[in-house]
């Protein structure tokens, strides 16, 4: 397969029906959803022609019998060493879905959830929406980044509490926490017998100098109590076609969350099943080249829009291409993403939705064009001229 690097076409992205370019109106450069503006990887478009050419969109396979268990624990050895037993990986068609589901099946109403914030909104929702009950630990913004308040996580262990609902690497603060970090969660997991949800659907969006550790790599007795969510979604650029897995540690846990029937749990995507196989099996030298370019976009952003808007700073995310921008120096009224949106006709991600700590924040995706990049830092600037 060649190695053809993404472009961005602007003229195209304004035609997509994703919701990224269609929620605001066209004066607004939207750089909010996760999803890049790169064309797909040659393989996944491949394998998508082909289908369409057969009219390949009948019923799929029963999923166990589609592969993707055995191409994810596969990768998951390959990519980060982690061993895992194809047949307690469940394939869904989302990975909020799933965590819903697992919220449900793992925990009463009522019951303690942790979670890290600022934190990707669905984490929110999904407790708040099953009438759990969200105990925020919010991360630490230190000279270093944010770390986790392994402190505040422990006191925060009440017998209520279940489930400790981690994102890692996080959205949006680009944290990869390390071995160790992990380690001293897992070592309170255990001691307060919580149930660890870990959405690591970012895991492919690592930039060099950090590891991806899978939380349920860690040990034995933390796989038997971790439920992974992944999905080629995010870093192959396909959340549209709807194909996501979770992965059990422990068949009791995969047997309880399949309490709630297959039909119940939702239909699968043939485009869906088919890209996300291709993606995994085929994609890795797309997905280098897209590292790269999003390297270069990452370090353009940190090191320009802090010297160009004095009242913006932010830590270099570890990865994912989300830049988590603290804007609370600029006083903007009625909220950073209020003002860049009405005054700079720019669409961020707005801060406050992932949570109280995000409030004098937006989020910035940067799986763009350098030009798009540009432009958006022209018109952050002009609005608080
Ligand atoms: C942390 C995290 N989890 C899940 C998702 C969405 O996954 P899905 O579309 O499979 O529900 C995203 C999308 O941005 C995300 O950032």
């Amino acid at each position: 397969m060649t190695r053809v690097l993404p472009e961005v076409d602007l003229e195209i992205c304004r035609q997509k029906n994703a919701e990224k370019w269609r929620l605001y109106p066209p004066d607004v450069l939207p750089v909010w959803v996760a999803d890049m503006d790169f064309e797909v990887a040659p393989a996944v478009r491949e394998v998508l022609r082909n289908a369409l050419e057969r009219s390949d969109w009948g019923y799929p396979l029963d999923p166990r019998r589609s592969e993707i268990p055995e191409v994810f624990s596969e990768r998951m050895e390959r990519k980060f060493g982690w061993s895992l037993d194809p047949k307690r990986v469940e394939v869904m068609s989302e990975v909020v879905q799933a965590i819903y589901l697992a919220l449900l099946q793992f925990s009463e109403p009522g019951d303690g959830v942790l979670v890290q914030t600022p934190i990707y909104p669905p984490f929110l929702q999904s407790v708040q929406e099953t009438g759990r009950r969200l105990i925020e630990v919010p991360l630490v913004d230190s000279s270093d980044g944010y770390v986790l308040d392994l402190d505040l996580t422990r006191s925060s262990c009440t017998p209520e509490v279940k489930i400790l609902l981690l994102c890692n690497p996080h959205n949006p603060t680009g944290r990869v926490f390390t071995s160790k970090e992990l380690e001293a969660l897992a070592g309170i997991a255990l001691e307060h017998d919580l149930i660890v949800l870990s959405d690591e659907i970012h895991a492919d969006l690592v930039y060099p100098g950090h590891a991806h550790t899978p939380f349920a790599s860690l040990s034995p007795e933390i796989a038997k109590r971790t439920v992974t969510f992944y999905s080629a979604s995010k870093a192959f650029n396909i959340a549209g076609l709807r194909c996501a897995v979770a992965a059990f540690g422990s068949e009791n846990l995969q047997r309880r969350f399949c309490g709630i029937p297959r039909h119940a749990r939702g239909g699968l995507s043939q485009p869906g099943l088919l890209a996300t196989k291709a993606a995994w099996l085929e994609g890795e030298s797309w997905l280098e080249d897209v590292l790269s370019l999003l390297r270069q976009n990452r370090d353009y952003v940190v090191s320009e829009f802090p010297k160009a808007i004095s009242g913006i700073s932010v830590h270099a995310p570890e990865a994912t291409y989300l830049a988590w921008l603290n804007c609370a120096d600029l006083h903007l009224k009625p909220s950073p993403y209020h003002h860049f949106l009405n005054k700079g006709r720019t669409g961020f991600s707005e801060g406050e939705a992932f949570g109280e700590p995000g409030r004098d924040f937006v989020r910035l995706n940067f799986a763009t064009s350098k030009e798009v990049l540009s432009e958006v830092l022209t018109r952050c600037f002009s609005s608080i001229e």
